[in-house]
């Protein structure tokens, strides 16, 4: 539903110098949302009419970013006037001039504030008809924050910055969070008053909390029901202090949605999947992107699955996986390693020590041993023999090797594309298959074996080869007996 009274401003162009990245801060991914898809979604959630991003900083990147997470959003460029205050006020202009309902303003790199803190400081704004109302939080390092000063009865009187506070004011623990709900009619009053006398030389937002308390305008702070909600990240160690604490939230949700997680501190959910009932994941599993997990389905331990779709039942095990789709009762791993698609569909195998890229694999066929295979179509019902290559690349192009249904193949064959191998034929082992094979035939093309009778006593002489050799051929016996394909 929308809020037709209420417009979000998105604090987004501060230079983020702390990061020290080439990449814009609001733009480090958290839970696989860049920063400030995580603000701008929760901007959504409370249904404004309007939200207005403020960017400046990498102004290309970033707004393209927002363009992507929120077409609708608008968007305001800052100036060489430094400062919230300033950021502000080109958000507002860029507004309606007709929209004179409640502006709440946020900063994008505050990800873990959500829907329900907001909604009530809004709810509170209205109930008291307040100009401003902050949210405040109460910590134990106040370190680097501006602080809420209240006068003797309690009421907010004015917000000091750190650098420019006293030291009775620097002993106060209840800072601002950076986040408030203005009127926006008084907002657009005062704002333009603001100065930049102070000791960074900025247009500060939070001088406007005294000029509209000085109007005899009523402003209000309330505390966050707690401070890690509204934690900033301005460094690498609080961007890894945001994502473990909203892993622990995303897993959680998950778990009370019906999934069994065996080790909820290894295993990371970004925001983006979703998983079914009776979904288990084991110690170290990653579901990244825009995963999806069936019900039923297996994944883990060691697994790493990005923009994958995995089918009901299946079972996933110490597996890296991209852009992969694996159906119903599929099982991959251990010690898979599947790239972009992948398609392997219901009661399909792919094994232990297997590459696929581009593959669709059919319905019940398998590739259960150390094989790499791409660029490829394998019908349903076939296997595919253990140590099995497709030699996809010729040095300059890419081909396709197309294996029918319910073939055969033998182990260590090289299908060198582009190559046919019709339905329900058959390879001979270590075959380098180059030419089509019809269905139902059985392609060989292995020189025949020669064994050149008692090599090893003439050259290898002494050793330990030659005296095996010699004690067999005096006991009468003729050597190991013909080994057979390897088979599961
Ligand atoms: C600000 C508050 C401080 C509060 C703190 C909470 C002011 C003057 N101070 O501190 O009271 O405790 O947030 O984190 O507002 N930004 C712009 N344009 C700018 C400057 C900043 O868009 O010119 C954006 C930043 O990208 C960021 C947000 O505003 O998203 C806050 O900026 P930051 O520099 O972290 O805040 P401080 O001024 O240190
Ligand atoms: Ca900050």
């Amino acid at each position: 539903m929308t809020d037709s009274r209420l417009a979000v401003i998105v604090l987004a162009a501060g230079a983020g110098t702390r990061m020290k990245s080439r990449t814009a801060k609001v733009l480090h991914p958290l839970a696989g949302v860049p920063l400030v898809g995580h603000v701008l979604a929760t901007a959504r959630e409370l249904g404004p009419a309007h939200v207005v991003a403020v960017v400046r900083h990498q102004r290309d990147a970033v707004a393209a970013a927002i363009a992507e997470l929120m077409p609708e959003a608008l968007i305001a460029d800052q100036d060489e006037v430094p400062g919230t205050g300033r950021a502000v006020e080109l958000g507002l202009a860029a507004l309606p001039g007709d929209f004179d309902g409640d502006i709440v303003v946020v900063s994008g790199d505050v990800p873990l504030l959500d829907a329900v803190t907001l909604a009530e400081l809004i709810e509170q704004h209205r109930t008291a008809a307040a100009s401003a109302t902050v949210l405040s939080a109460i910590v134990d390092d106040a370190t680097g924050y501006g602080r809420i000063v209240r006068g003797g009865d309690g009421s907010l009187e004015r917000i000091v910055e750190q650098k420019d506070a006293s030291d009775a004011e620097l002993a106060i623990t209840e800072i601002n969070s950076g986040t408030y709900v203005f009127a926006g009619a008084s907002l657009r009053t005062h704002l333009p008053a603001i100065g930049t006398d102070n000791a960074q030389g900025e247009k500060y937002l939070t001088d406007v909390i005294g000029l509209l308390r000085a109007a005899g305008q009523s402003v209000g702070a309330r505390p966050a029901p707690d401070a890690w909600l509204v934690e900033g990240v301005n460094d690498r160690v609080q961007l890894a202090r945001a994502a473990g604490r909203m892993n622990a939230m995303i897993v959680r949700g998950w778990q009370l949605a019906g999934v069994t997680v065996r080790d909820p501190a290894s295993t990371w959910i970004d925001a983006r999947a979703t998983l079914a009932e009776d979904v288990e994941l084991l110690p170290n599993t990653h579901l990244e992107g825009a995963t999806t997990v069936g019900a039923g389905a297996r994944i883990g331990p060691d697994t790493t699955l990005v923009d994958c779709e995995v089918g009901e039942d299946a079972v996933v095990t110490r597996t890296q996986a991209e852009l992969a789709v694996f159906g119903a009762r599929a099982n991959v791993g251990p010690w898979a390693y599947i790239r972009p698609g992948t398609e392997l569909a219901e009661d399909g195998k792919i094994g232990t020590f297997v590459e696929t890229k581009n593959a669709r694999i059919g319905a019940g066929s398998k590739v259960p041993h150390l094989s790499y295979v791409g660029d490829t179509t394998v019908g349903e019902g076939s296997n595919i023999g253990a140590g099995t290559i497709t030699a996809n690349y010729d040095g300059v192009a890419k081909h396709r090797t197309s294996v029918g249904s319910h073939v055969r193949t033998g182990s260590h064959n090289v299908f060198v594309a582009p190559v046919t191998i019709g339905d329900g034929a058959y390879t001979g082992a270590g075959t380098v298959v180059r030419k089509d094979v019809p269905p139902g035939a059985l392609a060989v093309n292995q020189a025949p074996q020669r064994n050149v009778e008692r090599w090893v006593a003439a050259n290898r002489p002494g050793t330990a080869a030659a005296e095996a050799a010699a004690r067999a051929s005096a006991e009468g016996s003729g050597g190991a007996p013909d080994g057979a394909g390897a088979a599961d």
